[in-house]
């Protein structure tokens, strides 16, 4: 009797007897993952388990994982893969009591999944640029999309590949809703001969931008004012002839191991205080509730100029697919 009193006073005192588990994959920027664990676990004693995974990777985790999960929620990353694996059944069904609190974008997100997915933040595609590797060349920064093009970039512009990272099947998807499918590939082909690495992550190009690796790269651009604050000779622009913006998304997954802590995550993560820890962590997406600071450095939306993005049908699994086939055949495979 004793002893099982010890134990429990024990275990009571350490946590232990409530304690909730909860495993994320998040694919947002390290920063913002470690803080994010860091925080929920410390305010609500749950332990938490962060994986960090590019969008079209953790999408093939899931996929892998679908007959035995592993995950319970997957945080952030590119929405069309969160579309994807709402087609593909891979996520569950919640229809958060907040959704009433986001932007009306968000809000689409979870419509066209069947609620399966929701939005979290925006931000806009554009290009990174290193402002001393330009004025070395004495060049100007690019504005439009042809001005990738240009032969004195070649070797010098970074982009990721679109398979593993949603930042560049956000580039290919908004490339064939600009132009047209052909003239998109027939660009993208033109495009490689200038693109000295297609990286896993989409957030690799303008690391290396940052830190003088590469002068220009594909990116969005909320992540170049973290590498400014860094001390890094980095800005970003979005080309003046259009462009797309992905919601980044989160997902339930479907047969949780952890489904209650699962959802109370979720919630969390739906209030503004989580919202603005992206601030917090320098990442400088629009968050995607309605009540959250926007800090100054977010992308103001109405300067720039947008493609009337179809989420839902460059988020379908059947066209992403086809679409990432396709750059693999046709552009990835030239020789440089
Ligand atoms: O800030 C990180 C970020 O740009 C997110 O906005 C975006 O959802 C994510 O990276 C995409 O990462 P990846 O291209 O590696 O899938």
């Amino acid at each position: 009797m004793k002893k099982m009193f010890v134990v429990s006073v024990l275990a009571a005192a350490s946590g232990f007897v409530q304690a909730q588990t909860v495993n994320v994959i998040c694919s947002v920027q390290a920063e913002w993952c470690n803080m994010i664990g860091t925080v929920y676990a410390k305010t609500t004693g749950t332990k938490i388990n962060v994986s960090m995974k590019g969008s079209g990777e953790a999408l093939a985790q899931l996929i892998a994982e679908k007959d035995n999960p592993k995950t319970d929620i997957w945080f952030g990353g590119t929405g069309d893969p969160h579309l994807q694996a709402a087609e593909l059944g891979l996520s569950l069904e919640y229809k958060s009591p907040t959704l009433p609190q986001l932007q009306s974008w968000a809000q689409q997100q979870a419509q066209q999944s069947g609620y399966r997915t929701v939005g979290i933040y925006s931000g806009p595609l554009g290009f990174g640029y290193n402002t001393e590797l330009l004025a070395k060349k004495k060049m100007q920064p690019p504005k439009t999309w042809a001005d990738l093009l240009n032969p004195a970039l070649k070797g010098d512009i970074q982009s990721a590949n679109p398979a593993s990272s949603g930042t560049a099947y956000t580039m290919v998807a908004t490339l064939v809703q600009l132009m047209g499918e052909d003239k998109a590939f027939e660009y993208l082909k033109k495009l490689h001969a200038n693109i000295s690495q297609y990286t896993r992550s989409g957030t690799g190009p303008i690391k290396a931008v940052a830190r003088g690796e590469t002068m220009v790269s594909i990116s969005f651009v909320h992540d170049a004012p973290g590498e400014k604050m860094n001390g890094f000779p980095i800005e970003a622009v979005t080309p003046t002839d259009g462009t797309g913006a992905e919601i980044g998304s989160m997902s339930i997954i479907k047969g949780a191991r952890n489904m209650d802590a699962a959802k109370k995550f979720y919630e969390w993560a739906l209030t503004p205080a989580a919202q603005e820890m992206a601030a917090a962590a320098k990442q400088f997406q629009v968050p995607s509730n309605k009540a959250a600071k926007v800090d100054p450095r977010v992308p103001d939306f109405k300067k720039i100029k947008f493609i009337n993005y179809d989420y839902a049908k460059y988020g379908a699994s059947a066209e992403r697919k086809r679409l990432i086939a396709r750059w693999e055949k046709e552009v990835n495979s030239l020789p440089r």
